[in-house]
């Protein structure tokens, strides 16, 4: 069994992602950090708690950052995830239970440093509340089991991003820790659009959740008919991209992935703020921004069917 602590702004793909955290008995959700993205702060973690609420989650409920760390905040992805985070679903504006109540960035250290080598990090929204965590106490590198990220676009043809053209959301949110995170000595591995945007849930995908996987189906294609819409009238695409719920079947079962290793930098302003880089050659340069950072694992292609027929047998 992996122990994890999920870091998420939810977000409809991220309930995606919880509920199937949720329910794979590899998976131990130990705790859910929240942070902004798709949601603000306060909305993220209402959002959380509710979903413990209804599902009986055992995990701790914990609020994180509500801002990046240097550059200047988005604001919510409305056209994305609705006004409430979750659709057309309107979340209650009274929720069970409590948060925990330190801020995420202590509750990751604390929890890694109470079981060392054995928890796993998994981040499917911006990367703020990781790198608080190791501005406050760089000793857990050599704590964590692992960080799986979803986020990122490493994209061959420099066109790879869905918030700019080199730019993916989750990482564009707040470059400054991303590349903090990506560059820090502990093991990571980076599951990004060039993974997720090859995986789709169709509309008769999802209407076989809901008639499959009782009152969780149901509740998956609620949330997901306003992505659906976004996809159809933004993006011009009949299904949507299951992007967060990768990073946990990444945790699940590795295999499903093709890797490639390298260090990896984000740009932190500019035009192209927010892209990723992967140093892939061999050659030893004179800059020490590349040549110091350690070599990480980036996502470049998915067993989709299997993929989603792991998805399917596990909600
Ligand atoms: C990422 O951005 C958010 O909208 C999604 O929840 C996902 O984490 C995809 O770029
Ligand atoms: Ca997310």
């Amino acid at each position: 069994i992996t122990k994890i602590i999920l870091d998420t702004d939810p977000g409809i793909d991220d309930v995606f992602a919880i509920l199937f955290a949720q329910a794979h008995p590899a998976i131990e959700l130990k705790g859910i950090t929240t942070v902004y993205g798709n949601v603000t702060i306060e909305n993220a973690t209402h959002n959380a708690l509710y979903l413990k609420q209804k599902y009986q989650l055992q995990a701790d409920i914990v609020t994180g950052a509500s801002k990046p760390i240097v550059r200047s905040p988005l604001g919510p992805t409305v056209v994305v995830h609705g006004e409430g985070g979750f659709g057309d679903v309107m979340v209650p504006s009274e929720v069970e239970g409590q948060a925990d109540p330190r801020p995420a960035y202590q509750y990751i250290i604390d929890t890694v440093k109470a079981e060392p080598g054995e928890i796993t990090l998994v981040a499917i929204g911006p990367l703020t509340n990781l790198a608080l965590a190791l501005q406050a106490d760089p000793t857990i590198v050599d704590l964590v089991k692992q960080v799986v990220i979803m986020g990122g676009a490493f994209g061959e043809n420099n066109h790879s991003g869905n918030v700019t053209p080199f730019a993916e959301a989750n990482i564009h949110d707040d470059p400054h820790a991303a590349d903090m995170v990506l560059t820090a000595s502990w093991p990571v591995v980076v599951i990004g659009l060039d993974v997720t945007e090859q995986s789709f849930f169709t509309r008769e995908y999802l209407d076989k959740l809901r008639d499959d996987a009782g009152e969780v189906g149901q509740f998956i294609w609620d949330i997901s008919r306003f992505y659906l819409r976004f996809y159809s009238e933004k993006v011009g695409l009949e299904a949507c991209h299951v992007h967060d719920p990768l990073a946990i079947a990444y945790v699940i079962n590795p295999a499903l992935f093709t890797l490639r290793e390298g260090p990896i930098r984000v740009v932190t302003d500019g035009v192209a703020e927010g892209m990723t880089i992967q140093k892939l050659d061999s050659r030893v340069y004179l800059h020490d921004e590349w040549m110091s950072k350690p070599s990480q694992k980036v996502g470049v292609a998915v067993k989709n069917l299997e993929l989603l027929e792991l998805y399917r047998s596990s909600i």
